[in-house]
């Protein structure tokens, strides 16, 4: 609760190993403050959750250690160069010596930007940003990717590019909850789990979602979920 004002209500949910779970909801439904609370960032006034295993309120050191985070807003620092971001977010993984000039050249390679480590990280275009900061939230190895909104502002033809980064990654077993407002990405998703006012209304795959709503498209499903009424329909995982 911020105040007396309740984000995120009784939201619960499973993530498997691996999986590629969608977090969709209009503006302000939760999706951020979700997530903020599962990465350990944030406090939850009740409830408790488990990530990798930790406890989200009493280990948030341990579940950062588990996580890699890519913010809403991304947190690269536009005033330093490729390998200065690189270098700064692994010293708070405590990676040096020759393990972080390994992961530096495994995150440069995966975001295409061999070549570019002397660069202003702010004169790179937004895609290039935006694959940085994904190679940023991995350079520690964590079994589990939160995204939030990481395609926004990203041209059709580099959002197709980074979900080939995301699925690559899980394929390899990462497991990465994502928030996104474009209804073809969510398509990607195993399961998509629908949040209106801080409540899970609906937890599917994209085709049991479409179906249980009636509906041809996830923008159809989209609209029928964000305007379906307050109470009676909370849906919990198995
Ligand atoms: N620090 C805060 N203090 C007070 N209210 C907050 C705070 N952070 C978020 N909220 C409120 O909590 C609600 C949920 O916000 P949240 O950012 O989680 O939504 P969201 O689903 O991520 O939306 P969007 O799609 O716009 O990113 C909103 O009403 C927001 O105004
Ligand atoms: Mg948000």
């Amino acid at each position: 609760m911020f105040g007396t004002f309740t984000a995120v209500d009784r939201l619960s949910f499973t993530v498997e190993r691996g999986e590629i779970f969608g977090f969709l909801g209009p503006n302000g439904a939760g999706k951020s403050t979700t997530i903020r609370m599962l990465c350990g960032l944030l406090t939850s006034t009740s409830g408790t959750g488990r990530v990798n295993g930790h406890d989200i309120n009493r280990e948030p050191d341990q579940v950062r250690q588990a996580i890699g985070y890519m913010s809403q807003k991304f947190s690269l620092y536009k005033d330093l160069t490729v390998a200065e971001n690189i270098a700064f977010f692994g010293g708070i993984y405590g990676l040096k010596g020759e393990l972080l000039r390994a992961r530096t050249g495994s995150a440069v390679a995966m975001a295409g930007l061999t070549g570019l480590e002397r660069h202003l990280t702010g004169t790179l275009s937004g895609a290039l940003q935006q694959r940085l900061a994904l190679g940023c939230a991995i350079l520690h190895e964590p079994p589990i990717l939160f995204l939030d909104e990481p395609t926004s502002g990203v041209d059709p033809v580099a959002r197709r590019l980074f979900w080939d980064l995301i699925q690559d990654l899980a394929s390899r077993g990462v497991t990465i909850l994502i928030t996104t407002h474009f209804m073809d990405e969510a398509e990607f998703c195993r399961r998509i789990g629908f949040i209106n006012n801080g409540r899970l209304i609906a937890l599917d795959s994209p085709a049991g979602i479409k179906a249980t709503t009636g509906s041809r498209t996830l923008e159809e499903a989209f609209n029928t979920l964000a305007n379906a009424p307050l109470t009676g329909t909370d849906t919990h995982s198995p």
